[in-house]
Parts: C-alpha cells; sequence; structure tokens
C-alpha cells in the first residue's frame, strides 16, 4: 500500500477526490436490494408460523397444541416446537454453506454475479414455497432461499464499500441495512394481511411474494458494472480504471487507481486467502470478522423479528393485536435505520455502538421488570391491564430503535469495511457465516429458551450487550473517513493492536515475501 501524505480527514492524511455521483448512489441503491431479499425472509417466518391455516396443513400437531392451551397453562411453553422452529431457521443453515462456497465465487467471477446467482435462487425458492403441498417443499424452498441470501450477503456489502466514495461509505453501506429492514417492515405488513384471508390460502402469498425482491436483485445485478477492485482482481485494469472514472465523476482517480491496482497485486500474491486470514498479521481483522456478527446476534434483536407475533401472544395478544404490533416494530427499525444513515461518516462508529448498546440494554431491563412482575416464573398473568401492552410494545420499540442504528446496520458496515483485499473474500465469508450459525442458533431455540429461562431470557441477552459494548469500547478502533485502501493505518495505530500488525514497510518487506 502506499505511503501516506500527512493531512486531516483520513487516518494517513490521503484524500481521494470524487464525489457522490449519481451513478454511485443508484449503483449503491440497487446493490443494497440485495438486503431486501434477507429481510424479506427475515420477517416473513413468525407471521406465517402463526397462522392458523398454514399450521394446520403443515404442523397439525403444533395446531392441536395450540387449539388445546387453557387460560391456566403456563403461557411461556406455549409455543415451544423444535419441528415449528426448524422450518424458521434451517433456511440460516443453508446459508451459511452458500457463504462459504460465495467466497469463491466472488472472488472468480466477481460481486456482480454472486448478486445475480443469490437472485435466481431466491426466485427458486419463492417458487417452491408458494406451491408447497408437502413439508419437504417447505423446506427444499427454504433451503434454496437460504443459498440466495448467502450469495447476496457475501457480495452485496463488499460491493457497496468497493464502490462508495470513503467519505460516505458508511452512509451507503447503511442502505444495505435499510433495504433489510424495509424487507423486514412489507413482510409484517403483508403478513397481517394476508392473514386475513377466507380462503385460508394467505401464507402462500405471504412466501410466494418473496419473488419481487428476488425479480429486483436480479434486474439491478444484470444492469450493475462490476467494482473497480473486482475488475482489476480479474485482470479487466483499463476497464476498472474507466469505471472508476464513471463512479468518482473526475478522470482525477490516479491515486486511487494506482493503490488499488496495488492492494489487488498483493491479493493476488495470496494464494491461500483463508490460510493467510490465520496469520497474525491479520488477527484484528479474524478476530472482528467473528466478533461482530456474534455479537450482533447475541443482542437479542432476531427474537423480535422472527417471534414478535408469538412473543406479543405470549404476553397476552390476540393474533390479530400481534401482527399488527410485530408491523409497529418494525416501522420503528425501518425508520431509526435513517438516523444510521445520516450521522455513521460524522459522529463515527464507535459512539453509535456504544450508545445503542446503552439504550438495549436499559430497554431490555425494563422489559424483564415488566414481564417478571405479572408473568411470574409460572407464567400465568390472569388478566392483563392495556397499559401493560402499551408499556411493553413502547420499550420493544425502543429497544428496536437502538439496535436498528447501531449494531443492525454496524454488524455488515464494519467488517465490509477493515478487510484488506487480499483476505476481503474469505473475511467476508466468516462474518456471513457466523452471523448464520447464530442466526440459526436463536431462531432454533428462542421458543424453548422462552418456555425455560423465562423472563430470565431478556436478562441473558442484556449480559451480552453488557459484554459487547466493552469489547467495541476496547478493541474498535474508529474507521469513519478512512478510505479501504488505507485501513491497515488504524490498527498500526491502535493501542491494542498494533502489536499484532506491521508497519508499512514491514508490510512492503511481506509483500515481496508473500510473492515468492
Ligand atoms: C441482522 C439480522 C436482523 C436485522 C434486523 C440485520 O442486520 O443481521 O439478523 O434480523 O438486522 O433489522
Amino acid at each position: 500500500m502506499a505511503g501516506g501524505l500527512i493531512g486531516k480527514g483520513t487516518a494517513n492524511g490521503k484524500q481521494y477526490p470524487g464525489k457522490l455521483t449519481f451513478r454511485v448512489f443508484v449503483t449503491c441503491m440497487v446493490a443494497a436490494f440485495g438486503g431486501l431479499i434477507f429481510g424479506y425472509d427475515l420477517g416473513i417466518s413468525g407471521g406465517v408460523t402463526s397462522m392458523d391455516p398454514f399450521l394446520k396443513k403443515f404442523f397439525p400437531d403444533v395446531y392441536a397444541k395450540e387449539m388445546n392451551m387453557k387460560p391456566s397453562d403456563n403461557q411461556y411453553c406455549r409455543f415451544d416446537s423444535q419441528v415449528l422452529t426448524l422450518f424458521t431457521s434451517s433456511l440460516y443453515l443453508a446459508a451459511l454453506v452458500a457463504s462459504l462456497c460465495a467466497s469463491s465465487i466472488t472472488r472468480i467471477f466477481g460481486r456482480r454475479l454472486t448478486m445475480l446467482s443469490g437472485g435466481i435462487l431466491f426466485l427458486a425458492g419463492a417458487g417452491f414455497n408458494a406451491f408447497a403441498q408437502k413439508v419437504w417443499m417447505l423446506i427444499v424452498g427454504r433451503m434454496l432461499l437460504g443459498f440466495g441470501i448467502g450469495c447476496a450477503n457475501q457480495s452485496v456489502p463488499i460491493y457497496v464499500s468497493e464502490v462508495a466514495p470513503y467519505k460516505y461509505r458508511g452512509a451507503l453501506n447503511t442502505m444495505f441495512q435499510l433495504a433489510i429492514t424495509i424487507g423486514i417492515f412489507v413482510a409484517n405488513v403483508l403478513n397481517f394481511f394476508f392473514a386475513k384471508m377466507k380462503n385460508g390460502e394467505g401464507w402462500r402469498y405471504s412466501l410466494g411474494f418473496a419473488a419481487v425482491p428476488a425479480v429486483m436483485i436480479i434486474i439491478g445485478a444484470i444492469f450493475l458494472p462490476d467494482s473497480p477492485s473486482s475488475l482489476i482482481e480479474r485482470g479487466k485494469d483499463e476497464k476498472a480504471k474507466q469505471e472508476l472514472i464513471k463512479i468518482r465523476g473526475t478522470s482525477d482517480v490516479d491515486e486511487e487507481f494506482k493503490d488499488l491496482v496495488e492492494a489487488s497485486e498483493s491479493s493476488m500474491a495470496v494464494k491461500h486467502p483463508w490460510a493467510t486470514l490465520l496469520k497474525r498479521h491479520y488477527r484484528p481483522q479474524l478476530v472482528m470478522a467473528i466478533a461482530i456478527p456474534f455479537f450482533q446476534q447475541l443482542t437479542g434483536m432476531n427474537v423480535i423479528t422472527f417471534y414478535a407475533p408469538v412473543l406479543f401472544r405470549t404476553i397476552g395478544f390476540g393474533s390479530n393485536a400481534s401482527l399488527m404490533s410485530s408491523m409497529i416494530t418494525g416501522g420503528f427499525n425501518a425508520l431509526a435505520t435513517f438516523v444510521s444513515i445520516f450521522t455513521v461518516d460524522k459522529v463515527g462508529r464507535r459512539k453509535l455502538f456504544l450508545e445503542g448498546g446503552a439504550q438495549m440494554f436499559i430497554c431490555q431491563i425494563v422489559i424483564t421488570a415488566a414481564i417478571a412482575s405479572k408473568f411470574g416464573v409460572d407464567g400465568n398473568p390472569g388478566m392483563l391491564p392495556i397499559w401493560y401492552a402499551f408499556f411493553v410494545v413502547g420499550f420493544i420499540c425502543i429497544y428496536v430503535m437502538g439496535f436498528a442504528w447501531s449494531w443492525g446496520p454496524l454488524g455488515w458496515l464494519v467488517p465490509s469495511e477493515i478487510f484488506p483485499l487480499e483476505v476481503r473474500s474469505a473475511a467476508q465469508s466468516i462474518n456471513v457465516s457466523v452471523n448464520m450459525i447464530f442466526t440459526f442458533a436463536i431462531a432454533q431455540v428462542f421458543t424453548s429458551m422462552l418456555c425455560h429461562m423465562k423472563f430470565g431470557l431478556f436478562i441473558f441477552f442484556a449480559c451480552f450487550v453488557l459484554v459487547m459494548s466493552g469489547f467495541i469500547y476496547k478493541f474498535l478502533p474508529e474507521t469513519k473517513g478512512v478510505p479501504i485502501e488505507e485501513m491497515s493505518v488504524v490498527w498500526q495505530n491502535h493501542s491494542y493492536w498494533k502489536k499484532f500488525v506491521k508497519s508499512a514497510s514491514e508490510e512492503a518487506n511481506a509483500k515481496v515475501d508473500n510473492s515468492c
């Protein structure tokens, strides 16, 4: 990597010219629609599994248990079924496998083709689910969707980070999260309406509607240009330069282009990105690729995303009110993401992480106290006053907003910007895989955790929020405004990580070693 000029604005003072062109904006927006695929699916399954005709057709045992439930029974265990949660969670296992393969696809064929494959797989999955007659069709559909998500989540955040001018990278990348939250919200709204269909086939529409974001990403991926880094990586230097000129809106791109080529050369010298990532030199990136997605899932947010309708029914809401409340929390999630878009490149990543963490922690304690006071340990609350419902939903919304401007977007943004090109695809695979493993785990065990840990479930997540905030405070350097090719400097300047990473001159020697 080229050495730095001293100045303001970036870690080593380097400032590439280039503005937020219309082309970049549209490019990033279309790419971020990959997030829609993911969001729609995150949001759809909870509502579908709370629709009686769906349960009756595919999970008759769960339906019978639900029907025979008496008000005096333990409400915490009302939806405790491993088969049912498998319907939600199986997708994330497939996504995990796909994201591991997608790493090689993104490296060899480019980010764009990976997005396209994601869209096609997702379309096939939506078709299987919408026309499902047997449980196996549902599961095959879910697996196809999972493969699609694995491809999209691997390629989209990297693509956006590579195309965006560094000054706006945070805001543009947060569009990915915005698309996720819009996907979740649209799913919540559609579930609410489709659940009312008289013929009992509303779940087919809910699941089949996933074809819409799939088509959007397919169209987007067909028309998007490949990122300059990805073109250079595949030996198309001239095309890469032309593309860089177009997306930056200036022909003064020599400095940035030179750095991209240098980064690409050192990347090509690395024959085994997975083994390289394990080297001591890449320890900060490896730790972040594992810790950030792990902690993101341990905020407990997906308890709300997947199971808000179940949770709301558990705390005494009717089916309609539960779907309605999920719609409200989904709406807050999407709206609050805008706060992140407008602040992430100004106040920086660390402040948002820490503020969001504090907000989520306080809400989790309040929600625990509210549930404990009415449900106790026997899960039998008697009649609940109406203010109680408002109170719990209100705090859940504040909690969701805290996530929506911190761990939600930053959980994807920060990993996508801290990996150097030579290990970028491999590290992003780890990031997506860890995210999927823990998304799967939370989806799979939530109902039984609620049954056994009762209100303590929220304390469990609150403890993790405390730990993750400490982790950010101590170990995550600020990455706002640092060009992606210059990111190594933030680790070299960090009090803890500097002992692991090499200085610029050591790096130059390492490049020579690597290429031998
Ligand atoms: C997370 C998802 C979560 C969503 C909620 C995403 O960043 O990866 O697991 O459901 O945010 O908005």
